[in-house]
């Protein structure tokens, strides 16, 4: 396989997979069979990342908002999450790729949680990339229960306020240990986060695609690498690349 051109790697790509919907509408065909297809997408998503030298790649597969969607589509979701583990596990294993899940697992059907805690689990120890899976996921939500945990370190005499620091708030998050994404991609042409990652977004570089979801394609997610590669990022400090003198 040639090497990509970019010199610079993001190690943490999040990607909110948008326009499933959309993609079935245009075609005449129900939604469904927009995430169906998205489920490919997000098998080439997984391979051009890891090919390229993505360390993390967090996907957004359901929002904790998404259970506002009509129960039809709810359960089929459900189902493909399902389906997706169930078939792919062996040779996400194979391919050395650790899994992780974060969002809200408290009110998971029994029928999901176990499949997420086996993929987990299974491949604890591949080093290859990290896929982390937003399901249930708000960030909000996300926070909430970082506040509450926090809360009661405080209330429970542990944990002094003056030590809340970014730093602490940030390991008590479901992506602890998990480095901040340093680009998020969106697809489907809207421009918005959607309650994803809101706290970890601080610095992210953020790319919107006009693509559907399902057309996001390796050629597309290795052109959003190279437009990643092309970016300065300052963390508000001052450029390392000062403009030529008289240019
Ligand atoms: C993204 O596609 C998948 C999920 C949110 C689960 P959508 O289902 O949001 O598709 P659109 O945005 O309605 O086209
Ligand atoms: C965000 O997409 C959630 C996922 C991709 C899972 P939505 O389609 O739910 O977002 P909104 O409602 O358009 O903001
Ligand atoms: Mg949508």
């Amino acid at each position: 396989m040639s090497q990509p051109r970019y010199s610079t790697v993001p190690a943490h790509v999040a990607i909110i997979m948008d326009g499933n919907g959309r993609w079935a509408n245009g075609r005449g065909l129900p939604r469904t069979m927009g995430h169906r297809k998205g489920v490919e997408a997000v098998r080439e998503a997984v391979r051009t990342a890891g090919e390229s030298g993505v360390k993390y790649l967090t996907l957004f597969a359901f929002s904790s908002e998404n259970w506002r969607r009509p129960e039809s589509e709810v359960s089929d979701l459900m189902g493909l999450l399902k389906s997706f583990v169930r078939r792919d596990l062996e040779t996400l294993h194979r391919e050395n790729v650790r899994v992780k899940v974060i969002g809200d697992r408290a009110n998971l059907r029994s029928d999901v949680l176990p499949l997420l805690l086996e993929a987990e689990e299974r491949t604890r120890a591949n080093t290859a990339i990290t896929l982390v899976i937003a399901f249930n996921y708000g960030a909000r939500d996300e926070i909430a229960r970082a506040m509450r945990s926090i809360a009661g370190d405080v209330a429970a005499g542990v944990l002094h306020p003056a030590d809340i620091t970014p730093e602490r708030i940030s390991a008590r998050l479901d992506t602890a240990g998990i480095p901040d994404p340093d680009l998020i991609i969106r697809t489907s042409g809207e421009e918005r986060l959607s309650n994803f990652l809101l706290w970890q977004a601080a610095y992210a570089e953020l790319m919107f695609i006009p693509d559907f979801w399902p057309d996001f394609s390796r050629q597309t997610f290795l052109a959003a690498l190279e437009n990643y590669a092309s970016r300065e990022r300052r963390f508000g400090g001052l450029s390392e690349r000062p403009l030529a003198v008289g240019s």
